[in-house]
């Protein structure tokens, strides 16, 4: 069976990838999943969001953040003049883990291309990971996002790099709303970022 490096090199369109994992057999998630839940937006987006891994809801619909968190990033995006046709969500695993855990390491390192070659393909100025296990798989950190929060980093794709924000995830601000203003901090700094990528 191919890997999914070999898989999400062959892919040059977003759908083209979305077929490809779709066929894909070499993650056991897939076989709890109800189905593939591919990134959603603007393809296009000068701004991408990477969560953890799709909930109930999300499985059910096919969609990412769709449930609870996803109401709670789509109040966060219009605090800072966005909505989702204007940016690109995705997930660092495709299929929703068993009882919602998070994804085991080796779970994300088989899907970690998937994600890869998204980001790639959309290109985007600003990447924003939404919690801990997002920022570990996409940024190769160790520490808590608590750590990590609002430092920026650069995240790396062929010669280019695309500035990277790790923040907090909506699920655990509304289990802990008072760290609401630490994520208000980076929604602000996200936006300055923007500002700052389309004036250059
Ligand atoms: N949490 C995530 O990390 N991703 C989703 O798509 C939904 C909830």
């Amino acid at each position: 069976a191919l890997q999914a490096g070999e898989i999400a090199r062959a892919a040059t369109t977003l759908d083209a990838l979305r077929e490809a994992m779709a066929d894909f057999d070499g993650c056991s998630l897939k076989r709890t999943a109800r189905q593939l839940v591919f990134g959603d937006g603007a393809p296009d987006a000068r701004i991408m969001f990477v969560g953890e891994a799709p909930g109930a809801e999300e499985d059910r619909i096919g969609r990412p953040f769709v449930g609870r968190s996803g109401q709670l990033l789509d109040r966060m995006l219009a605090a800072i003049g966005l909505d989702r046709s204007q940016v690109y969500i995705a997930n660092t695993v495709p299929w929703r883990p068993p009882g919602n855990r998070t994804p085991t390491p080796q779970e994300s390192a088989i899907c970690r291309p998937f994600i890869e070659r998204q980001i790639a393909l959309v290109n985007p100025d600003v990447l924003v990971c939404l919690g801990g296990p997002s920022a570990q798989a996409l940024l190769g950190v160790r520490e808590g996002i608590l750590r990590l929060r609002g430092r920026w980093s650069t995240y790396n794709v062929g010669d280019a790099g695309i500035r990277a924000l790790p923040t907090l995830h909506p699920a655990y601000l509304l289990r802990s709303p008072l760290q609401k203003r630490l994520a208000w901090r980076d929604f602000r700094a996200i936006r300055a970022a923007l500002d700052e990528s389309a004036a250059s």
